[in-house]
């Protein structure tokens, strides 16, 4: 459920017509709703019955306004470098909720993290393990560390965001995991904590989540074997979304089937989902340029993929429609963006609402990964964000000027 419906054949986000927000701040621009970003949360959150924490995988959606919200609502961040971890604390993000994922952590980063204060830091190598040791020492304090695993499971995702296969570059294979947690405990400054695990993102069925706990507790009880009890168990993100036609299992399906698989394990869980907290709660709205008929019929319209790279890099779906319904008329073109190369499409070879010069289109979805991974290809200013609650909107991100493109550059 979310809250972009039409009224009249007006497209409204939650109560305010998304030609309005277009007509004061321009386009394109990510438009989010507060209300089906809180209601995601706390589906999400309060799906679980066991001692938990969500931590939102501030990657999907780094917009400070929203790591905010999620605080707010008693969320924590999982975070991947030192600049989401500036966001999360200038957000308000209590550093004790804050999870720190990803293999390549500069020793800079962990500095900062470890001076934050945050709860803990998910190592994925043994060398990652020696420099944090390193690290920890010279700033004479004890860092909380917990070992992503690999337990080698196929979430039957799109292959670049499979995470969890033994081909994949992340974590420490399960099976060799015990000798990176007994190094671990020999080290003065480390603290061992946790277990962590993510197996991929979009996942739209739940027994690949189910398998790799499996591992995983077979894994925690070979540990508490060898004298090692650990506080935490974070599963990662990864629970997938309607784009199209997917079903995915609801929140309460997949918390009942982890769960289901956590009894008798003493620690508290932790959960970072992105995707499904913001991906269905923000649109792309964009402006029809052109319309031009070449060897098929192209639309051309005013937002690329430096705005929304997903269909370009992961030939993914988002849905396309007209912010104003007018004839209900369908028919195939493809939807291209102002960027210099063929692979710049919204949507390819689909059956799209006839459209205008000058008419509005939202590209739904668009939550996830959507602004985060957007760039200034092409030097194009990145777009605003705005944010409605209810009979208000907020450019919650300034829509970026010249200046700001060449800020930092210099002719020597
Ligand atoms: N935790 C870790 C360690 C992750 O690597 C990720 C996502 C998440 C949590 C959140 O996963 P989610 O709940 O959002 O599925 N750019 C791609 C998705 C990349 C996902 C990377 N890791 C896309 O647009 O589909």
């Amino acid at each position: 459920m979310n809250h972009f419906q039409y009224k009249n054949n007006v497209l409204h986000c939650e109560e305010v017509p998304v030609a309005d927000i277009a007509a004061q701040v321009g386009t394109p621009f990510y438009l989010y709703s507060t209300e089906t970003l809180t209601r995601h949360f706390k589906a999400f959150d309060q799906a679980f019955t066991l001692p938990h924490l969500t931590c939102f995988a501030a990657k999907a959606c780094s917009n400070i306004a929203l790591l905010n919200l999620f605080g707010k609502l008693g969320g924590g961040a999982d975070i991947v470098s030192g600049g989401e971890l500036f966001r999360a604390l200038k957000a308000g993000v209590d550093p004790r909720k804050i999870v720190y994922s990803g293999v390549g952590k500069s020793e800079e980063e962990m500095r900062f993290a470890l001076r934050s204060g945050i709860l803990m830091l998910n190592v994925e190598s043994h060398q990652e393990l020696e420099t944090l040791q390193g690290v920890a020492a010279s700033l004479g304090v004890t860092a909380p560390v917990s070992f992503r695993v690999n337990p080698d499971v196929d979430p039957k995702t799109h292959a670049y965001i499979s995470t969890g296969l033994a081909k994949n570059k992340f974590g420490i294979p399960i099976d060799d995991a015990l000798h990176s947690y007994l190094a671990a405990r020999e080290m003065k400054n480390i603290d061992i904590v946790g277990v962590s695990c993510h197996i991929g993102s979009q996942l739209t069925d739940v027994s690949p989540f189910v398998e790799s706990l499996q591992k995983v507790k077979v894994f925690v009880e070979r540990l508490a074997q060898a004298g090692i009890h650990i506080s935490y168990l974070d599963l990662g993100g990864g629970v997938g979304i309607r784009y199209q036609d997917e079903e995915p299992p609801l929140p309460a399906a997949y918390a009942e089937a982890l769960e289901r698989e956590m009894q008798g394990l003493a620690c508290t869980l932790i959960l970072e989902p992105g995707r499904v907290i913001v991906g269905n709660a923000a649109i792309l709205v964009t402006k029809v340029l052109y319309i031009k008929q070449g060897g098929k019929k192209f639309i051309i319209v005013d937002a690329g993929m430096n705005d929304l790279a997903r269909p370009s890099l992961y030939d993914a779906y988002h849905a396309i429609q007209p912010v104003v319904q007018s004839s209900g008329e369908l028919e195939v073109a493809d939807v291209v963006g102002p960027i210099c190369e063929s692979g710049d499409f919204l949507s390819r070879g689909r059956k799209v609402a006839v459209c205008a010069k000058g008419d509005l289109l939202a590209v739904m979805s668009a939550g996830a990964y959507g602004f985060s991974m957007s760039s200034n290809y092409n030097s194009r200013p990145r777009v605003p964000e705005v944010l409605v609650k209810g009979h208000s909107f907020h450019v919650i991100r300034q829509r970026e000027t010249f200046e700001d493109l060449i800020a930092g550059e210099v002719i020597p």
